[in-house]
């Protein structure tokens, strides 16, 4: 399974305000990459920080995409996969909305009620791991669904914790022409950082796309 990190963030780093309010970073033909970018997935996967501050749908806007999906014989969204240990995503949630599917990985402790919720609204609930889910085991369930692209879209949390289990293979990041400043303000990576260890990147492509960059990595 190929896992494919996609963010976009500020000159200085920063995915989104220190109030984790979402800016518009990136431009119409970035926008339009990323649709591509999912319609080649089968799966979009963000942490439930991202759909509590940003309550997104993940589905496809392109119509020909959507319908070359369907022609293939994919539906016309790929799947939507939450990290959600806790099962914290509201029932009413846009990644709950439409007729695609969705994921929760959970870890074993999240409250068997809101499981249930979330089951009523729709979605399909994996536990794996304990306290926090495991996100090694929950991308093996998904491969066992026959999952073959896996693409996250954040937020630095969960893109953290895949460089430090070495879950990642690509890396995409749109580098838009702002500065967000704040020292609490979410970045690429956030989580507890490396101390050694670093993990490496190779260098596959630098596009200016909009008014920005798009800078494209192979995890070592
Ligand atoms: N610019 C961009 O491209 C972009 C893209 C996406 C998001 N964002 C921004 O990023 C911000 C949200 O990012 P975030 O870092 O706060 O949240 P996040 O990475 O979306 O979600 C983090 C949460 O995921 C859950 N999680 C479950 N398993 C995990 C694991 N193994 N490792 C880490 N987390 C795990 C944790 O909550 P539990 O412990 O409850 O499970 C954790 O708090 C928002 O402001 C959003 O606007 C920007």
């Amino acid at each position: 399974m190929q896992v494919v990190v996609n963010a976009a963030m500020s000159a200085d780093g920063k995915l989104s305000s220190r109030e984790r309010e979402q800016i518009a970073i990136s431009g119409p033909r970035d926008f339009d990459r990323v649709d591509a970018l999912r319609a080649d997935s089968d799966a979009v996967m963000v942490g439930v920080g991202t759909v509590l501050a940003d309550d997104p749908s993940l589905t496809v806007d392109s119509e020909r995409r959507r319908a070359e999906r369907q022609a293939r014989g994919d539906p016309a969204d790929p799947a939507r996969v939450v990290a959600d240990s806790k099962l914290r995503t509201p029932p009413d949630a846009g990644v709950l909305s439409g007729a695609a599917e969705t994921v929760l990985l959970a870890g074993a402790d999240a409250p068997a009620e809101r499981a249930t919720r979330l089951e009523t609204a729709g979605a399909t609930v994996v536990r794996t791991g304990a306290e926090q889910t495991d996100l090694s085991a929950g991308l093996d369930a998904l491969e066992d669904r026959g999952f073959d692209q896996v693409m996250v879209e954040g937020g630095g949390e969960l893109i953290y914790s895949l460089f430090a289990a070495a879950l990642v293979d690509r890396l995409s990041v749109y580098v838009g022409s702002l500065v967000i400043g704040g020292r609490d303000a979410p970045t690429l990576a956030d989580g507890d950082g490396f101390r050694s260890d670093f993990p490496e990147l190779r260098l596959d492509g630098v596009d200016q796309v909009d008014d920005g960059v798009l800078l494209e990595y192979t995890v070592e």
